[in-house]
């Protein structure tokens, strides 16, 4: 049986841009959130560092600064009017989550504390500025708590573990989705009149992840196959620690408080590849470099990874080689117990899943696909895009991870995810609310529910005998070695043909679970869908693509090429083909420069 629903505007997600819409929206409209986890299990809670703001607490920052930091680590691919609008944006919304009663840490004198993060400088003297503003290593979690609360004081109406697996629309205008719901499996119809998509972002497509079993790329999936393009698939993030082999994050915020990278040979390497900021450049610059070193032999017994090193001699040591100094001018020095206040959790996991104590030893870490600067093209609005000339689609919104509006380019820098969740989930709330206001609910389709009954009853009724688990590693395996890090022709190419392949392989895919209740068997194998829908996208983004910008690092072509490739993709996927358009990037005052840190 179908149930039907109405809302006038309906979330997908509950991570922090859903919420942050959610609490918006709720203020202007009849709002309602769908999401396949109980929300506060959503993967904003593993953000950990903090959120960028120029609230210039403990030493000079300004606004401008924080947009200039973001435009170079974006390699010159962000696009700057929305990047200036959301720095500027950045220090009110954090005020006002604060009022809201997000718990930050703070300052002696009780304001809300910052530290360091990559690629965030004083733009005068080029040194890192405290710009993260933090809860101690919990930001995104106390963001996700806080968020909840204010959306259940303002009656947002929540659907928990409804997994949302298509969109509706007419007469190219979004009207609803459809969602199944995962006690009892039946599906439900959601007439809207304005559908905002907030559904995170797709490193479940690569081996090594910091990201949740959920991040399964599904809202980009979903909106490819309604005729919608994605942007800039080739761009994926690599933080530099993850734990060893897991991927589980261990913040930046750790080299913030003065930990440091070593290789093998104890060495503090990137005092080579970044002379200047060192342990705290941009993301793109640490991982190659990691990379590197490994690839040279320097990994720790020559094996491949290295060591984040917390000990507080070691963050002494080198605070005292930097000439590091506190706000008041003293020698920045930090003990043991200080360290356990400002990145407990850490030391909690790496105590758990490495049997490592970093206050006493140096955790071994590694790259880790960590974050999508590609997604669902919006504006600076959160209104969904579907053309180079950015053309926009009624009733159709994106924010967060899922969305690529696009303020990270090539790279975004660490706490600006905090940042864009909070900034442009706000506008995606206003802005459907606006829109619903004006507007009425278009006619669904005879049938809403066809194109999800196909796909479900194919997972279900395949004999094939292929296993997702089967697929799904040998997907993330080949994207891990071939489209990571470091690219080359030779390999992407293999790597789409591999994709194709596996998504030939993937109509064989059997579902043991033929039950109704919780049938996470069968709606792993969707994901699977969605997850080499998008990891096909990427590799021929990726391939089309002759120039190194931000996480793009190809051995075949090491330069940038602003000349011919300052410009974002846009891919349609059309059955299995790949179709692909480009547009130009919004510049405002920044031109590009060779980026140094
Ligand atoms: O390192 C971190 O705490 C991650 C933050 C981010 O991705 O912005």
């Amino acid at each position: 049986m179908v149930q039907h629903h109405q809302h006038e505007v309906i979330i997908v997600g509950a991570g922090g841009a859903g919420l942050m819409a959610a609490l918006y929206a709720s203020r202007g409209a009849d709002t309602a959130v769908l999401s396949k986890l109980y929300p506060t299990r959503s993967h904003t809670g593993a953000a950990q560092g903090g959120v960028g703001a120029a609230l210039g607490n403990l030493e000079p920052d300004k606004t401008d600064w924080h947009a200039f930091d973001t435009v170079k680590g974006a390699d010159y691919l962000g696009d700057q009017d929305a990047i200036e609008f959301m720095c500027a944006e950045a220090v009110p919304i954090v005020y006002e989550l604060e009022h809201m009663g997000l718990p930050f840490s703070r300052t002696p004198d009780g304001r809300i504390a910052q530290r360091r993060f990559g690629g965030h400088t004083n733009n005068e003297t080029k040194q890192p500025v405290m710009r993260a503003c933090y809860a101690a290593d919990r930001t995104g979690h106390m963001i996700l708590q806080t968020l909840y609360q204010q959306c259940i004081k303002n009656k947002v109406h929540f659907y928990d573990e409804f997994h949302v697996l298509d969109l509706l629309t007419r007469d190219g205008v979004a009207n609803g989705v459809v969602a199944v719901e995962l006690a009892t499996g039946d599906l439900h119809v959601f007439h809207a009149k304005a559908v905002v998509f907030a559904t995170g972002g797709h490193g479940r497509v690569w081996e090594v992840t910091s990201n949740a079993y959920a991040y399964t790329g599904d809202g980009v999936a979903i909106t490819m196959r309604r005729g919608i393009p994605a942007e800039d698939m080739e761009f994926f993030q690599f933080h530099p620690t993850g734990i060893r082999r897991m991927g589980i994050l261990i913040t930046e915020g750790v080299r913030g408080e003065g930990g440091v990278l070593l290789n093998g040979k104890g060495e503090r390497f990137m005092e080579r590849y970044a002379p200047t900021v060192k342990d705290l450049a941009s993301r793109d610059v640490v991982s190659r470099a990691m990379n590197l070193e490994i690839k040279a032999g320097n990994g720790i017994d020559g094996k491949r990874y290295l060591h984040l090193d917390m000990r507080p001699e070691t963050v002494n040591k080198y605070a005292e080689l930097d000439g590091r100094k506190n706000p008041d001018g003293q020698p920045y020095r930090v003990t043991g117990e200080q360290l356990l206040a400002k990145v407990p959790d850490i030391i909690d996991f790496a105590r758990t899943y490495m049997n490592v104590d970093p206050i006493k030893e140096p955790m071994p870490v590694q790259p880790t696909a960590h974050y999508a600067m590609g997604g669902i093209p919006t504006n600076m609005h959160a209104e969904v895009v579907i053309d180079s000339k950015n053309t926009v689609m009624p009733g159709l919104y994106a924010a967060g991870e899922v969305a690529c509006v696009s303020v990270h380019g090539a790279n975004r820098l660490g706490t600006n995810s905090l940042l864009d969740i909070l900034v442009f989930g706000k506008e995606a709330g206003l802005r459907a609310a606006e829109y619903a206001k004006g507007a009425q609910y278009k006619a669904l389709d005879d049938d809403p529910t066809a194109f999800t009954r196909e796909q479900l009853n194919r997972l279900l009724k395949s004999t094939g005998g292929e296993k997702v688990v089967t697929i799904s590693e040998e997907m993330k395996i080949k994207m891990m070695d071939d489209v990571g890090v470091f690219r080359g022709e030779a390999g992407m190419r293999s790597a789409e043909q591999k994709m194709r392949e596996l998504r030939e392989r993937y109509k064989k895919v059997s579902v043991e679970d033929q039950g109704r209740k919780f049938n996470t068997d069968l709606l792993n194998a969707w994901e699977l869908g969605c997850l080499l829908d998008v990891a096909l996208v990427t590799s021929v983004c990726a391939l089309a693509r002759q120039e190194s910008r931000g996480a793009h690092a190809r051995e075949d072509f090491p330069k940038r090429d602003d000349a011919n490739w300052m410009k974002h993709t846009l891919a349609w996927l059309e059955g299995d083909h790949v179709r692909l358009d480009y547009k130009s990037v919004a510049v405002t005052k920044y031109q590009p420069m060779v980026r140094v840190y």
